[in-house]
This record gives structure tokens, C-alpha cells and sequence, in this order.
């Protein structure tokens, strides 16, 4: 019996392992690599030659056996991981409360935490970011775009086979001097998968293992991805440009990675089919930022804000500082807890949390009735054969007789309930319901194609809503549409209802009604877009349980995440509505996570030098607030459209081509960023110093906001604060900039100076006074935009929350 315990907030999915951070570098114990740069940990980086940084690596594991050993009884625990590189700490897992209070009160133990739940987070979109021709270009083609920069994805692993990470003849050996990545071999994970656009590849999975969750014959002991996310996410980031989308024999088209050239994948597989726990996303995060990875990106997020003090504080929250201050930019989704407030899991603000919009393209499939009404409904399936409608039969009209359990019919879950001789040319109406466990429009299908039927027609269950169809995007290889929408759906029956003639017992003798269906796979490309997805979750940022809000922007910026066409995994185990298909149209701010990525390493390769927060920083000051047709960007809300507010898509939809030349940024480094942990409410010196390894400044008093990020987010005013930014010139054109603001309801906002002019890599501040004019008790947006006179526009949301107009 695994005995489950907690820290403070009793979570159900507890799994009763936990960390330790232990505090070694500073005690002064003979190590190879005296010099830390912090601290929790050491950075190996300093190690020039590899066997000491093995030796030192070792060496520490040892340190860590020693330390366990000392303090608990043998078979207690079980060491799951020694984190060498960022963090000097163990996973262990424990099964009773005991063992836990010894390592809780051990010396030298720095702080310890439960382990959480992680989740994931679940081509065309090059061309409606505009990258071909405003981005590739520059770098030289879409061929060479990337070159030399390696995107990290802690995923669900990759499928080595599929084209879209095929090694291109063109494609040169990585010229980096500090990626030093391997590859790490098994099932379905031969040593050529790492074919040259895949350079590194592991798997972490001990603390799944301990779990219990980890089934090897589902989830693969290797990188090789069982479950299709992982493949996805990559192809989007990088993988190959102008790939053949297949699915079922047809062609949707070509999909191609944001930077699809010369970059390339390196693969941390730490989440399964079920998802995955942090310890192992943590030692995923040290090995990819010992490898030397440019660009992380996580599709994933825990299964909610971790409790304590400040969330902020947490393991992998510091993993990914840590990782920012080695000068990676680390990009997360931002959640699929939208439209709610307050529903982001990408919190802290080192991190690029991103936002999913839906795109222009549009699939949806029209149903042609035989008395000229017509529908439109989903499904991504052929059209009927010639202009002849197919009668229509409803499944319990076209069975035995005999049946017991119609919802099972109605379904058209079984083949057995049908009579042969009866389907044969027909469309069958089938109904989609919640009768069943994992009810899906792919048995459905499997239904109809081992019956032999025309096709099918899903009509709805009035007692669901249309949402919550599983796999309307799903392809299809027969004949069908999905009535997702109760008035068709009731048209439909009452057509059939009325044409279909029974016989004095009821039974169905005539079937006089009809139908066609139309292509359902032709895309359309006329939707308004961008719009923010109603599933993209929202600020105001949260850090901490009791949901005080933060004065940090998120999310922070917003990507094509509905519907993207990308690689899949035959072997996913994971949905059946996509299993065994090469490609999937999937949706989440998962999808849009790996566009930043890549676009980011873009940027990566035109300004090598440049911090994460100035790539954060790029992206964010250039992106639009207003849709394609020129008309400000709108967010799906719960029934209805909304004009978007930065809580929805951060600074506004990506744009890659003025991203790469932004003018100015706002610039900050790890010092910063414990400035500003050192200012959340109710957080202390001494937690600082433990999880951070530095402490607070004297000077304290500052407060959140002052972090330098180009954006302004104040959650509490009382009367006034002023706010300093600090700007970078990163352009070699000759420009004067001219601040003009739109100011929030109930605030006053005053930038100094209006207008001016900085040196070729100089920076200056500026002055920004927020006054209070009217109480809002309520989040309200506006912007600075700095208007350069050579077409730079940097924009900058302002956010905030007015609560007393007075200073007392
Ligand atoms: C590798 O990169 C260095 C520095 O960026 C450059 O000087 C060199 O020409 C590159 N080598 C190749 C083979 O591209
Ligand atoms: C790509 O494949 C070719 C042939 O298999 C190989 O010679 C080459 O080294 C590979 N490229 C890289 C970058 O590994
Ligand atoms: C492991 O996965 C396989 C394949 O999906 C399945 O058949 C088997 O029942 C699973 N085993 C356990 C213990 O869940
Ligand atoms: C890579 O290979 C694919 C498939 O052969 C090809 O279509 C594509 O243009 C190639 N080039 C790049 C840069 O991806
Ligand atoms: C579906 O497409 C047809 C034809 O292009 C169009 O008339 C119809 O309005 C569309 N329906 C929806 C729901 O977008
Ligand atoms: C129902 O009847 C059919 C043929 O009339 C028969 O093949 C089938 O086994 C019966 N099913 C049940 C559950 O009795
Ligand atoms: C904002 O405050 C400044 C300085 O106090 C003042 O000059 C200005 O008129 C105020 N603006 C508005 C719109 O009240
Ligand atoms: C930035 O630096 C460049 C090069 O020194 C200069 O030409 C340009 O005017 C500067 N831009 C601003 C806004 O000061
Ligand atoms: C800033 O410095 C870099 C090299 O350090 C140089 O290439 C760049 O032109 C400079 N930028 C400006 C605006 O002067």
C-alpha cells in the first residue's frame, strides 16, 4: 500500500514522493567545480573538460547516496534522481510521513517538496503568420532558417520516421561549440533516429515508474514518442518545410515547422500517454540545459498552481529561472482553462506563457436533405458518391429486432446489432452520447465501414452540448457528418421521421428520405482571425493558492493553436480518434506553445546574443492587436465574442516579421528576477536565498511591478505609483521615438520623456506615473506605444486594478 501524503494543501493526485534541495556548494566540501555560480547548484558549464564534469556529476550523486544513507533506514526510500546541473538536489520517494519529517528536518536539507501531477496541454500556419516572406528571407531561405540553434521540447518524445524530421541531404552537420547533446537508444529508438535534425533524445521516467503509471508496453522505455504529442509539438517548432499532410489518402496540404530549415530538435521525453509527474520534468529541464539547448519549450503545465507562500517559489519554477539565467528562453502554454479568469499555469515572469487563437481556416461539411434543406455540420470526411442522395435509415430502423440495449444501437457502437442486407447504400443516422465510457466518432466509424454502409449522419443528444464532442476533427475515410448543433440535428429527425414509412407494429418498411454529403476537407479560408481561443486560459496571473493576483502580465503572447496540421505517432495510444494516423489536426495552447518556440529561435539566429527576456521582449512589443481585416483582435468568451484584453492574448497575436527587428527591448537577467521574488507579498528573505541561493537586496520595499518587462501590470493601486522601464537600442537605424498613451479607466498615466533618442546599444529609462482617478475594483487595459520615425512601434499593455484612489 503506497501510504499518500501531503505538505500543506491535501491534493487527490498526491503521489507521496517529494524533493529535497540540499544545500551543498555551501558547505565546503571538495569538489571539482568549486566555482558556483549560486548556491543550490553548480553550473557545469564551468568544467571545461567532460570527464571532471563527470567526475563532479558523479561525485555529487554520491554525495547525495551518502546523505540518505546516512539519515534513513535502508528500503524506506527510493532515489529517484540526483539533480546535478542547475539544481544540487535529490527526488526521492518515501512511502510513510515519518521518513518524510526526518529528511524534512535534516540539516543541510534547504527546502523539500511534493511531487505534482503534469499535464499536457493538447500546415499552413507559416503562411498565415506571414514567416515566408517576411521572415525566412532575411535569414536566408526557408532552407537555412535556424541554423545552428537547437529547440529543447520536454515532450512526450518524438517518432524518429516521420518526414517531417527526416534528415534533408542539404542539411549540414550542427555547427554549435556548445551543444553537446547524445543520444540515448531503445525501443522503436535505434541509434539513427538521431539522424542529424534530431541531435539529442532521453527519456525520464523513473518517478512514472515509482508511481505506478508507466506501462512499458504503452508508453515506450525510450524517446520514441507513443502518444503523438511530442511529434507534434516538434514538427510545428522545426520541423521539415512543404511536407505532404496525408490522412486516410488525402491530401490537406503542406505542413511546415516554424523554423523549418537548419534548426534543430532536441528531444526530453518526461510525459506519457497519462501525463507525468514534475520530479521527472525537472531532471528533463537539467539535461537539456547541460546539453546547451537554445530554446526550451513546454507543452505542458501542472495539473494546477502549485500551493504554498508563493507558487513562484516552486521546483520547477526555479529549474526554469535557473535555466533563463544560463540564458535560455523558455516558452509554456499558458493552459486550457479558459474563458475562466485567473486560469493560467504558466505563471512566473521569466517565462513566455503562451495564448492559443483559433486561425482562418475553417473545415465544415454541408448535409443536403432530399428536400433541398441543407446543414452544415464538422467532419473532415469525403463527400458521397455523385449527385444522387443515398437513402437515409436511423440505426435502431436498420437492426435486430432483438436488442436490449438501444443507446448501444443509437450509437452505433457495435457492428453486431445490424442487419447487413439493410445498410448496404445507406447513410445511417447515429447518435452521440454519454452513455458509454470513451464514446468516440472513431467507433462510430469503425461501425459503419465493418457494416458496409453509405456513411453516416451524427445527430446530438439534446442532454449535450456540442462542445463536447470528442474528434470533430478527426478524418474520416467514409461518407459523414456531425450535426453539432441541436435546430439541424431536430431538422434532420423531423425529415426522417416523416418520410420513413412503419408498419402497424412500428417497424421501418419504406425509406423514402435522403440525403448527400458534401467534401468535408476543403479547407476555407475566410474566417475573421485571429480570435483568442474560448480554451486559452487567462490572467490575471495568480501566485498563490489563496489566488492573490500578481502584478505580471500573463499570458504573455498569443499563437495559431486551433486545429494545426502537424506530425503524429501511428503508435498513439492516446486518442483513438487519431490513432494510427501519420498526421493529426489537434488544438490546444500546446499547438501554439511550439510556434513561439520556433519563431523565437528565428530570432535566435538573427541576434545570437540577445537574452531571453530581450527575445521575450522582441516578440512581445511588435505583436498585433488587431485581426487580419484591420478591426481589434476579439476573444471567444463563453457564448459570445469580446473585444480581447491582454488578460486574454498577452501583448497581442505573434508577428514574426516585425519580431525579428523590434527596435528597442526591455531587457532583465537573473539578479532581476530575484528582485522581484524578493518583492512578492509575503514571501522572505531567507525563502529567496533558499530556493534562488541568493538573497534579498537591502533596499527593499520595491515592489513586483518593477520588474523590467515590456508590459505594465498593476493589481492593487492605492493613489499612485510610478514604474520604471528601462529600454535598449537594438537597431542601427537613425530614429527619434514619440511616447502617446491610451490610458486604463480610472488612471491617470504619464510617461517621461515624450520623445527621444538612445545611442546603438545604449538604454534609458522611463518615467511612467500611474495615478488613480476613479476606483475600479476591476482589472483595466490600455497601452504605451513608443512610435519610432522610422516605422518601429513598441507597444506595451498596461494593466490595472484601481482600489483606493487616496494615499493614506
Ligand atoms: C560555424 O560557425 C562559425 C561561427 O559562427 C563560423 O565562423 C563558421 O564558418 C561556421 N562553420 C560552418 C561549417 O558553417
Ligand atoms: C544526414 O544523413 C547523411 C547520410 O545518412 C549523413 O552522412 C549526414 O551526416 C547526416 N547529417 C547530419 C547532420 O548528421
Ligand atoms: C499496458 O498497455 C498495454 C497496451 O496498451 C495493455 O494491453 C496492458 O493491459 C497495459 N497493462 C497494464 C498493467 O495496464
Ligand atoms: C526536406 O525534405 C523534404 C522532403 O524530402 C522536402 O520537401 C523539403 O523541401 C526539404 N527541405 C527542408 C529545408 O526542409
Ligand atoms: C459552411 O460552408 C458553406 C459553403 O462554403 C457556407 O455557406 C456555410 O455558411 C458554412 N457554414 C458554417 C457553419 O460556417
Ligand atoms: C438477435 O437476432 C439475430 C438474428 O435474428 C441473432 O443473430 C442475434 O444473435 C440475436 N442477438 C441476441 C442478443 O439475441
Ligand atoms: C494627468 O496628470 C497630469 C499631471 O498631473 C496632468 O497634467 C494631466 O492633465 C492629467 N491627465 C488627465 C487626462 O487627467
Ligand atoms: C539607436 O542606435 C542607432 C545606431 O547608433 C542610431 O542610429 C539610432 O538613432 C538609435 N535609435 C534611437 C531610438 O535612439
Ligand atoms: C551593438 O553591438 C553589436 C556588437 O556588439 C553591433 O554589431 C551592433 O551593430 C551594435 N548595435 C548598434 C545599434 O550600434
Amino acid at each position: 500500500m503506497r501510504k499518500v501524503f501531503s505538505l500543506s494543501n491535501p491534493s487527490k493526485q498526491s503521489p507521496g514522493f517529494i524533493y529535497l534541495l540540499l544545500c551543498i556548494c555551501k558547505s565546503s566540501l571538495p569538489f571539482f567545480c568549486q566555482a558556483c555560480h549560486h548556491a543550490t547548484g553548480c553550473m557545469l558549464t564551468l568544467c571545461r573538460i567532460e570527464e571532471e564534469a563527470m567526475a563532479y556529476k558523479e561525485s555529487l550523486s554520491t554525495r547525495h547516496d551518502l546523505f540518505l544513507e546516512s539519515l534513513l533506514q535502508k528500503g524506506t526510500y527510493t532515489k529517484l534522481y540526483s539533480y546535478t546541473y542547475l539544481l544540487n538536489g535529490v527526488a526521492v520517494h518515501v512511502e510513510s510521513e515519518e521518513v518524510f519529517s526526518i529528511l524534512k528536518n535534516a540539516a543541510g536539507v534547504r527546502a523539500i517538496h511534493e511531487d505534482v501531477k503534469m499535464e499536457k496541454l493538447t500546415t499552413y500556419t507559416p503562411d498565415f503568420l506571414g514567416i515566408p516572406a517576411g521572415v525566412w528571407p532575411v535569414l536566408g531561405g526557408a532552407k537555412s532558417s535556424g541554423e545552428g540553434v537547437v529547440i529543447g521540447l520536454i515532450d512526450t518524445g518524438i517518432n524518429p520516421y516521420h518526414p517531417s524530421f527526416a534528415n534533408n541531404s542539404s542539411l549540414g552537420s550542427l555547427n554549435s561549440t556548445k551543444f553537446r547533446g547524445k543520444c540515448t537508444t531503445g525501443k522503436k529508438f535505434p541509434p539513427s533516429a538521431c539522424n542529424g535534425k534530431i541531435v539529442a533524445a532521453h527519456y525520464f521516467a523513473r518517478a512514472a515508474i515509482n508511481a505506478g503509471d508507466f506501462n512499458a508496453t504503452r508508453d515506450f522505455a525510450s524517446p520514441f514518442d507513443a502518444d503523438g504529442h511530442g511529434s507534434h509539438t516538434a514538427s510545428t517548432a522545426a520541423g521539415n518545410h512543404q511536407i505532404p499532410v496525408i490522412a486516410n489518402g488525402f491530401n490537406y496540404g503542406y505542413a511546415s515547422g516554424m523554423a523549418p530549415g537548419a534548426s534543430r530538435i532536441a528531444v526530453y521525453k518526461a510525459l506519457y500517454t497519462f501525463g507525468g509527474y514534475m520530479s521527472d520534468v525537472v531532471a528533463a529541464v537539467d539535461q537539456a540545459v547541460e546539453d546547451g539547448v537554445d530554446i526550451l519549450s513546454l507543452s505542458i503545465g501542472p495539473s494546477s498552481v502549485p500551493p504554498g507562500p508563493s507558487a513562484f517559489l516552486n521546483v520547477l519554477e526555479m529549474e526554469l529561472l535557473f535555466a533563463t539565467k544560463a540564458g535560455i528562453l523558455v516558452v509554456q502554454a499558458a493552459g486550457n482553462g479558459g474563458p475562466s479568469s485567473s486560469s493560467v499555469l504558466s505563471f512566473s515572469p521569466w517565462i513566455t506563457s503562451v495564448a492559443a487563437s483559433i486561425t482562418d481556416r475553417k473545415y465544415n461539411n454541408t448535409i443536403i436533405l432530399g428536400n433541398g434543406q441543407s446543414f452544415s455540420g464538422t467532419g473532415l470526411a469525403p463527400s458521397t458518391a455523385g449527385e444522387a442522395p443515398f437513402p437515409i435509415a436511423a440505426a435502431v430502423d436498420v437492426s435486430h429486432g432483438n436488442i436490449t440495449n438501444i443507446v448501444e444501437v443509437e450509437s452505433c457502437q457495435h457492428p453486431v446489432y445490424f442487419i447487413k442486407s439493410l445498410v448496404r447504400e445507406k447513410l445511417i443516422i447515429c447518435t452521440y452520447t454519454f452513455e458509454y465510457e470513451d464514446v468516440n466518432i472513431a467507433t462510430v466509424e469503425d461501425t459503419i465501414k465493418k457494416i458496409g454502409a453509405a456513411g453516416f449522419i451524427i445527430t446530438m443528444d439534446p442532454d449535450i452540448g456540442s462542445e463536447q464532442i470528442k474528434g470533430t476533427t478527426m478524418t474520416m475515410q467514409v461518407p459523414a457528418i456531425i450535426l453539432n448543433n441541436m435546430q439541424a440535428s431536430s431538422a434532420l429527425w423531423e425529415y426522417y421521421n416523416s418520410n420513413t414509412i412503419r408498419s402497424r407494429s412500428g417497424q421501418a418498411v419504406v425509406f423514402a428520405a435522403r440525403a448527400r454529403i458534401l467534401d468535408g476537407r476543403q479547407a476555407l479560408f475566410t474566417a475573421q482571425a485571429p480570435i483568442v481561443a474560448s480554451y486559452s486560459s487567462r490572467g490575471p496571473d495568480v501566485n498563490n493558492a489563496l489566488l492573490q493576483t500578481a502584478d505580471v502580465l500573463k499570458p504573455n503572447i498569443m499563437a495559431p493553436g486551433s486545429s494545426i496540421w502537424a506530425a503524429w505517432s501511428p503508435n498513439s495510444e492516446g486518442d483513438p480518434n487519431i490513432k494510427g494516423k501519420n498526421f493529426a489536426l489537434v488544438s490546444g495552447t500546446s499547438m501554439a506553445t511550439p510556434h513561439i518556440a520556433g519563431i523565437a529561435a528565428l530570432i535566435k539566429q538573427k541576434h545570437p546574443k540577445w537574452s531571453p527576456a530581450a527575445i521575450a521582449s522582441a516578440m512581445m512589443t511588435t505583436a498585433d492587436t488587431t485581426d487580419h481585416a484591420g478591426s481589434n483582435i476579439l476573444a471567444q468568451s463563453t457564448n459570445q465574442l469580446t473585444p480581447a484584453t491582454p488578460f486574454d492574448m498577452g501583448a497581442g497575436s505573434i508577428n514574426p516579421a516585425r519580431a525579428i527587428d523590434p527596435g528597442l527591448i526591455f531587457d532583465a537577467h537573473f539578479e532581476h528576477y530575484v528582485e522581484f521574488l524578493c518583492a512578492v507579498p509575503g514571501v522572505d528573505d531567507d525563502s529567496v536565498r533558499r530556493a534562488a541561493g541568493i538573497g534579498c537586496p537591502i533596499r527593499r520595499g520595491a515592489w513586483c511591478s518593477d520588474l523590467n518587462t515590456a508590459s505594465v501590470t498593476v493589481s492593487n493601486l492605492v493613489g499612485s505609483r510610478k514604474v520604471v522601464r528601462c529600454v535598449t537600442n537594438v537597431s542601427r537605424r537613425n530614429e527619434e521615438y514619440r511616447v502617446t498613451v491610451r490610458e486604463p479607466i480610472g488612471v491617470n498615466v504619464t510617461v517621461t520623456p515624450k520623445v527621444f533618442w538612445i545611442r546603438g546599444n545604449a538604454s534609458r529609462h522611463l518615467r511612467i506615473m500611474l495615478k488613480a482617478t476613479r476606483v475600479t475594483r476591476t482589472h483595466r487595459f490600455g497601452e504605451i506605444v513608443l512610435h519610432g520615425s522610422r516605422n518601429h512601434i513598441v507597444r506595451v499593455p498596461v494593466a490595472v486594478y484601481v482600489s483606493t484612489t487616496l494615499k493614506c
